[in-house]
Order: structure tokens, then sequence, then C-alpha cells
């Protein structure tokens, strides 16, 4: 009889801590897996910022600072505008510079025709890389 009791107490004992065991085995890989989020974040932010630096460049290079500024309209719309417009619409900046996808900021005829004329010109030389990155660039004006 004490021995049984004995033997239940040793079981009751093993059985607990395999239970803890077992917690701080999960406990371990979900603070493994939160580590991994936090890497695969910070290489996100990073590449974002990588993005928005070559897509300030770019919108530079390619001239369309001639018509955008960053806060007051010129010919065009001013990039904070547009980026505006692009969050309230959820609209794809990449498929309008495509020309897939029809102007919401500025929809003057006039207007839409000067823009249209840099996307048949030399927007459509531009990769998906570069346009990335001018969308980038764009959203990212406050
Ligand atoms: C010659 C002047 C001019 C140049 C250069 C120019 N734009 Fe524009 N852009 C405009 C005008 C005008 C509009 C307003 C019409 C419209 O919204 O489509 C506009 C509108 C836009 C819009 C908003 C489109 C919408 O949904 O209404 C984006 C995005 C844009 N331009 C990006 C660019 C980028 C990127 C470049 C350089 C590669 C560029 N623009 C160069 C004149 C220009």
């Amino acid at each position: 009889m004490k021995k049984s009791i004995l033997m239940l107490g040793l079981a009751a004992f093993m059985f607990v801590s395999c239970g803890d065991k077992k917690k701080e085995e999960v406990k371990k890989e979900v603070e493994t897996k939160v580590e991994k989020v936090e890497e695969v974040a910070k290489e996100v932010v990073a590449d974002t910022g990588a993005a928005v630096e070559a897509g300030k460049k770019l919108f530079t290079e390619k001239g369309c600072v001639a018509c955008h500024q960053e806060t007051v309209k010129i010919v065009g719309p001013s990039v904070k505008d547009i980026a505006a417009k692009y969050v309230a619409e959820k609209g794809n900046m990449v498929k309008f510079l495509k020309g897939e996808a029809p102007a919401i900021v500025d929809t003057d005829v006039a207007q839409v025709a000067i823009m249209k004329a840099n996307l048949d010109g030399f927007v459509k030389d531009l990769n998906d890389d570069q346009l990335a990155s001018l969308a980038a660039y764009m959203s990212s004006v406050k």
C-alpha cells in the first residue's frame, strides 16, 4: 500500500515536471518564432527604406520633379496630395504608371493628357522595380 502511494506520488511528480518541460519547450519555440518574425520585419523595413531612397533618386533623375513638388501643386498635383488620394482610394500607383489604371487624382482631361504623354514616353521604359520604388517614394511623402 505504502509502495503504491509512493509510486502514485512519483507518477504525479513526473507528470507535473513533464508538463513543465513541455511548457518550456513550447515557450522556447514561440520565442524563436517571435524572433524570426522580428528579423523579417526589420528586413522589410530596411527594404522599404531602400526602395524609398531609390524612388526619390529616380523621381529627380527622370524629371518627375519638373511637374511634381512634394507639398505644392505646380503643373501636376503635389506628391503629398497624390499619396493621400491613393491611400484614400486604395489605388495602385504602379498600375497607373504602367497605363493599366485610370487617373484618380486629377481627372481633368487636359491634365491627364499631360501626364499620359509621360507614361507613353519614358515611363514605359522603366522596369517593375523602378516603378515600385517610385510608388514607394511617392507614398512615403506625408
Ligand atoms: C510635364 C509634367 C509632368 C511630368 C514630367 C510628370 N507628371 Fe505626373 N502628372 C502630371 C499632371 C498634369 C498630372 C495630373 C493628371 C493626372 O492625375 O493624371 C499628373 C499626375 C500624376 C500622378 C497621379 C495619377 C492619378 O491617379 O491621377 C502620378 C502617380 C504621377 N503623376 C507620377 C509621375 C511620375 C512618377 C513622374 C516621373 C516619372 C511624373 N509623374 C512626371 C504632370 C507630369
